[in-house]
């Protein structure tokens, strides 16, 4: 392969310390919107036709690749520990001897800057090669350059090299230029210029920075692309990943709402990377959709909404509820004060009300739990009505059981099902019930234990279902 062909490899630097977060947990692995700060680098890598071969550089703590599990399933990918961690030149060299890459074009990019987008690794791609340059170096103009090296022009405008904020001099740390810690050399000028550069400096460490200034010297071509300020932001401490999840969640309503969803307050909505959403949904204040959930067209959710791995049918409604891991059909309901659980199912047009809790539930067409409910490990089947206050008496203490309550039951408010426990197709109870056995289908049981009334049918209910929610 020669320098300037499209194929190019990338080495991703993750084995700092992370010192200034204060933390136990090395600082890629932070969750900034739903993901590790590196898993946002990753993915913004990943559509890059060009880098067919990346090497992530850690400290090896298992924590690093656990974070970004995910989007190494990927393919393509490997890691190279740096240990001690010397500085990003030196973290450079580990990335370059595990890929064995000693000619083509590199793309150095940090782990520790989550907003860098899939258009501006291309560009720089796409300069490097326009330019023949040796090095192609990421710049921006900021309006707080405090913490960034600092990129200092000759007088013809090329640049010169990077200077360190702490081995600045007080004219250079006026520069509002700042290195955005994104690079694509020339894996040969790159190899060659690690070789000569020293750690005489504040911090004592390898700086991939002193790199730029070293190839200028040497007289090879020094390129630039400039990015925005708003998608080169670092993230050394816990205010800076404050800072960058903020932008990450603005960039995700921008997204949403450009695609036809209505976002009532984005101040408040916060919708991770990974959720997907329907056109003409509408999202309420204060919601929070997580992880992998799917929300259908014309849904309705909050305000005040946590949805976690869920699927969302068109029309659903949610209000004031937390529902994790739950498939909702179109047309269901739920809220206001609900909690689903995982393994819970509504289907069409099923609704689960105030203060209900459903766990690995399966709630059948047209079924309602609508007030003060806990069912748990229960299949319901259609038209069904629980009545207030009842309950699935699930666990034993020692395991789980089951309830059934088949087609057109009606539950008495009140009612204890004992699990395991089936109520048969049309049957009901009487409120207060406690029903540790079965009913057979058509009857009416009542009292404590629940017993079948001889002679006695359950009550009357229009052609649609139960009349009555309660
Ligand atoms: C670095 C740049 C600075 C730039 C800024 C952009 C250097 C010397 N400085 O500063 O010019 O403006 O990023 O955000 O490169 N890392 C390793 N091994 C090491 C040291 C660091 O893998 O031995 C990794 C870190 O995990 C991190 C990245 O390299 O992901 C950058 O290191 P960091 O210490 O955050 O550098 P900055 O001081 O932010
Ligand atoms: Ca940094």
């Amino acid at each position: 392969m020669t320098e300037h062909e499209t194929q190019a490899a990338a080495v991703v630097l993750a084995a700092g310390h992370g010192v200034r977060m204060r933390s136990d947990l090395p600082k890629v692995a932070h969750v900034a919107n739903g993901r590790p700060l590196l898993g946002h680098v990753l993915a913004a890598l990943d559509p890059v036709p060009a880098l067919t071969r990346k090497v992530i550089v850690t400290s090896g703590r298992p924590e690093i690749e656990r974070a970004v599990a995910r989007e190494v399933s990927a393919g393509g990918i490997s890691f190279a520990t740096q240990q001690p961690a010397r500085g990003t030149a030196d973290a450079v060299r580990v990335g370059l001897d595990e890929l064995a890459l000693d000619d083509g074009t590199v793309l150095v990019t940090y782990g520790d800057t989550p907003l860098m987008r899939t258009e501006t690794f291309e560009a720089m791609l796409r300069a490097h090669g326009a330019n023949r340059a040796a090095a192609t170096v990421l710049v921006a103009r900021v309006s707080d350059p405090t913490g960034y090296g600092r990129v200092v022009r000759a007088p013809d405008g090329t640049i010169e090299r990077v200077v360190e904020e702490r081995d600045a001099t007080d004219s250079e740390r006026a520069i509002d230029e700042i290195n955005a810690g994104t690079y694509v050399f020339s894996a040969r000028a790159l190899r060659a210029a690690l070789g000569r550069i020293d750690s005489g400096n504040a911090q004592g460490e390898l700086y991939l920075t002193d790199v730029v200034g070293e190839l200028r010297s040497a007289g090879a071509v020094v390129a630039a692309v400039e990015a925005a300020e708003a998608d080169v932001a670092g993230v050394n401490s816990r205010a800076e990943l404050a800072e960058a999840a903020a932008e990450l969640r603005r960039r995700a309503c921008a997204r949403w709402m450009s695609e036809g969803v209505t976002i009532v307050d984005p101040a408040t909505t916060y919708i991770e990377s990974s959720v997907t959403i329907g056109r003409d949904a509408t999202i309420h204040p204060f919601t929070f959709l997580e992880g992998d959930t799917a929300l259908g067209e014309r849904a309705e959710i909050g305000p005040h909404a946590r949805v976690v791995d869920s699927e969302i049918g068109p029309e659903a409604v949610v209000t004031f509820a937390v529902v994790v891991g739950t498939r909702l059909e179109a047309g269901t309901g739920v809220g206001p004060f609900a909690s689903l659980r995982g393994g819970t199912v509504l289907e069409q047009g099923a609704r689960a009300g105030t203060f209900v809790e459903l766990k690995k539930t399966r709630v059948g067409p047209n079924s309602k739990v609508p007030h003060l409910s806990y069912m748990g490990d229960a299949t319901i089947g259609r038209a069904v009505n629980v009545g207030a206050g009842s309950i699935t008496c699930n666990y034993d203490g020692e395991r789980k059981h089951e309830t059934h309550l088949e087609d057109d039951v009606f539950i008495g408010s009140d009612t204890m099902m004992v699990a395991p426990v089936r109520v048969g197709r049309g049957a009901a109870t009487g409120a207060g019930a406690v029903v540790r056995d079965d009913v057979p289908a058509g009857a009416l049981a009542v009292g404590v234990p629940a017993r079948v009334l001889e002679g006695r049918a359950r009550p009357r209910r229009g052609p649609e279902g139960p009349e009555a929610t309660a």
